[in-house]
């Protein structure tokens, strides 16, 4: 009989559905929902009468009563979907108490935080899962195939831009991510993503960063600039509700309304706080170059106010260039749309061989949540057939990779000049990567006609 392996879920935002929705509807053969927590006692009960969470009766806990959770219910696995910046403390405390942990990204902010989650992983011996979406979302899988094939050689550089749009990349400043310390700001929140991509589409491991960042367009100068003169704030009550273009009206919103809202008087936290408030502390347009360890050099930006949502992504090799670019849809986070849906017609790999014609690749498709690819993590985290030829499934290696680009895009800002990423982390192993076309492969060249 096989075995039916139970989870206890922290955190029961926005993101929590996800999980919630999966054993419910895909995987209730072989996974049990056995406890939930959260600080937000509101949420906590509100998760808990969701259609999906109901049939399986877990029991509630508040954050501080975790260590009885996992002594009452023994759960074999946390799901950690809380804020970023606890991520370390449940994933850390589950493990001593002999749990398995599956995390969302960022797997946590800064180097303290990860340092100690790497020591803990290695005195416990369990497994952390970080669950980087994006890695499965179809056109994704499908770059990292045609860089594995070698169809463009090896790989000497890279340009990435990522787009946020004036929708989605406001919400950003609305929520608990506007202060790195919730979030790490969105070189850590958000480029986690990215440089994990990268990271695992090259097979490398960062070897220094430089970076430069900015608020250019959240700031009370640009309220000024939108002829809003008496911004309040949070939205709820501003005076300027009916002339903003970023008002956002939570309670029209029955998801919102019901998530975050009613929820207010538990815990003080207002989820609709003002984009221009001068409290925040991240930037919102920023650039990194990294330099990697097989030799390839990544030119990124991330920038959060852009006229379109998605990314383009080029890689130079040494038998051609590779150029991606994928527009997606926009959401607000916890609205109930499907989170960044790709769009087929904007989305497209074109291939141009060093010295012959080039060529566009039909580009796979997927539907549903994150580029398709929340769909086929979900496949992999609780029902995996056989092995996966693109290893996508990240651990602790691969969760402290990706956010050591972005720590040390922080230090570069604060501090300035190129961070060796070698030097924060100890006992750092390389994450199990894929084999890449080697560099010693010939290269064969059309001569010049
Ligand atoms: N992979 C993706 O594409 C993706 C998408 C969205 C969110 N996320 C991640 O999911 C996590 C949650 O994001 P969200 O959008 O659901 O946020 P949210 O604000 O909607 O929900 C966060 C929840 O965590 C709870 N919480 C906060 N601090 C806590 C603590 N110390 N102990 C227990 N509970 C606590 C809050 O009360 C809330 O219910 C974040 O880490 C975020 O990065 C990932």
């Amino acid at each position: 009989m096989k075995k039916i392996n139970t989870y206890a879920v922290v955190g029961l935002g926005g993101r929590a559905r996800m999980y919630l929705d999966a054993f419910a509807k895909s995987y209730c053969a072989q996974s049990r929902l056995v406890a939930l927590c959260d600080r937000n006692q509101g949420r906590l009960e509100l998760a808990a009468q969701f259609p999906a969470v109901a049939p399986f009766a877990p029991r509630l806990y508040s954050d501080l009563d975790f260590d009885r959770m996992i002594a009452e219910t023994k759960p074999d696995t946390v799901i950690v979907v809380c804020q970023d910046s606890a991520h370390d403390t449940y994933i850390c405390r589950a493990m001593e108490l002999g749990c398995d942990v599956i995390t969302e990204k960022p797997m946590t902010i800064d180097a303290v935080r990860t340092q100690r989650i790497l020591d803990t992983q290695k005195k416990t011996g369990r497994k952390v899962r970080v669950t980087f979406n994006y890695r499965y979302s179809p056109p994704r899988t499908q770059v990292k195939e045609l860089l594995m094939s070698g169809v463009i050689g090896d790989i000497l550089s890279v340009d990435f831009q990522w787009m946020l749009d004036t929708y989605h990349g406001a919400d950003y400043f609305r929520r608990w991510h506007r202060n790195k310390s919730n979030s790490g700001g969105l070189f850590v929140h958000k480029s986690t993503h990215h440089f994990d991509l990268v990271n695992w589409w090259l097979s490398a491991m960062p070897n220094e960063v430089v970076a430069t960042g900015h608020r250019r367009f959240a700031t009370p100068a640009t309220a000024q600039r939108l002829g809003l003169h008496q911004p309040g704030p949070r939205c709820t009550g501003c005076a300027e509700a009916t002339t903003c273009p970023f008002y956002l009206d939570l309670g029209a919103n029955e998801e919102l309304n019901a998530l975050y809202r009613q929820q207010e008087s538990f815990d003080g936290y207002h989820r609709d706080q003002c984009i221009f408030g001068p409290d925040i502390d991240i930037e919102d347009s920023m650039q990194a170059l990294v330099n990697y360890d097989n030799g390839a050099t990544l030119k990124y930006s991330l920038n959060a106010f852009c006229a379109w949502e998605g990314y383009a992504v080029q890689f130079n090799g040494t038998l051609g260039r590779l150029e991606h670019k994928c527009e997606e849809t926009v959401y607000i986070n916890g609205d109930g749309t499907v989170p960044g849906a790709l769009k087929e017609e904007g989305t497209s790999i074109r291939i141009y061989p060093t010295r012959k014609p080039a060529y566009e690749v039909p580009v796979w498709t997927g539907e549903g949540g994150h580029g398709g690819g929340d769909d086929v993590m979900l496949r992999d985290l609780f029902a995996p057939e056989g092995d996966d030829k693109y290893l996508r499934d990240a651990d602790h290696r691969g969760g402290a990779a990706s956010i050591l680009c972005g720590i040390a895009a922080n230090r570069s800002i604060a501090e300035g000049g190129w961070v060796k990423v070698g030097g924060i982390l100890n006992g750092l192993e390389r994450p199990n990567y894929t084999a890449m076309p080697s560099s010693s492969t010939p290269i064969r060249l059309p001569l010049r006609a």
